[in-house]
C-alpha cells in the first residue's frame, strides 16, 4: 500500500510536469506567492542583498519564493527534479534565469544536508501539510 507521502508526490509529479507547458497556470502559482510576498515586502526584507538563501520545497520548476528574495547564494531543495520549462518565451526565459542562479538539491526536508546556521533566510511555502514530519522540519 502507499503511503500518504507517496500519494501527494506522485499527484506533485504530475501537476508539475502538467505545470511545465502552461504558462497561465505558472502565472497563477506565481500569484500564489502573493500573500508570503506581501508579508515579506511588509516587514522590509525584501529590500536587501542576502549572503544565502534557502527554499524549501522549491516545487517541481524550481520557483517557490526563489524569483522574490535576493540572493548572492540561493538554494532550492525539494525531492523533485527541477523540470525545464517549455510554457511560453518569456516566462521560459524567466524562470531560467531563476534556475541558472539557484543550486538544488533533490531531498527530503526532514534530511536537509546542511550544517546549521549557515543561512540568511529560509523560507518553507505550501510544503508542511505535505511532509510526513513536520515538526521535525
Ligand atoms: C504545493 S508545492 C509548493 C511549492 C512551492 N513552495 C510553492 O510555494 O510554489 C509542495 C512542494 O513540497 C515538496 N515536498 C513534499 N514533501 C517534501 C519534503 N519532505 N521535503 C521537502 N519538500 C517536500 C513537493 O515535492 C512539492 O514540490
Amino acid at each position: 500500500m502507499k503511503t500518504s507521502y507517496e500519494i501527494a508526490q506522485n499527484y506533485e509529479s504530475n501537476y508539475w510536469n502538467n505545470r511545465k507547458n502552461d504558462p497561465v497556470g505558472i502565472i497563477h502559482d506565481l500569484e500564489s506567492s502573493y500573500a508570503i510576498g506581501a508579508h515579506l515586502q511588509a516587514q522590509g526584507i525584501l529590500n536587501f542583498e542576502y549572503d544565502s538563501f534557502l527554499d524549501v520545497g522549491c516545487g517541481g520548476l524550481g520557483i517557490g519564493n526563489l524569483w522574490l528574495i535576493n540572493a548572492k547564494n540561493k538554494y532550492g531543495l525539494d525531492p523533485l527534479t527541477i523540470l525545464i520549462p517549455q510554457a511560453n518565451l518569456l516566462l521560459d526565459n524567466f524562470i531560467n534565469n531563476i534556475q541558472s542562479k539557484t543550486t538544488y538539491i533533490k531531498s527530503k526536508a526532514e534530511n536537509m544536508p546542511f550544517d546549521k546556521n549557515i543561512f540568511d533566510i529560509i523560507v518553507c511555502n505550501n510544503v508542511l501539510d505535505h511532509v510526513d514530519q513536520p515538526v521535525q522540519i
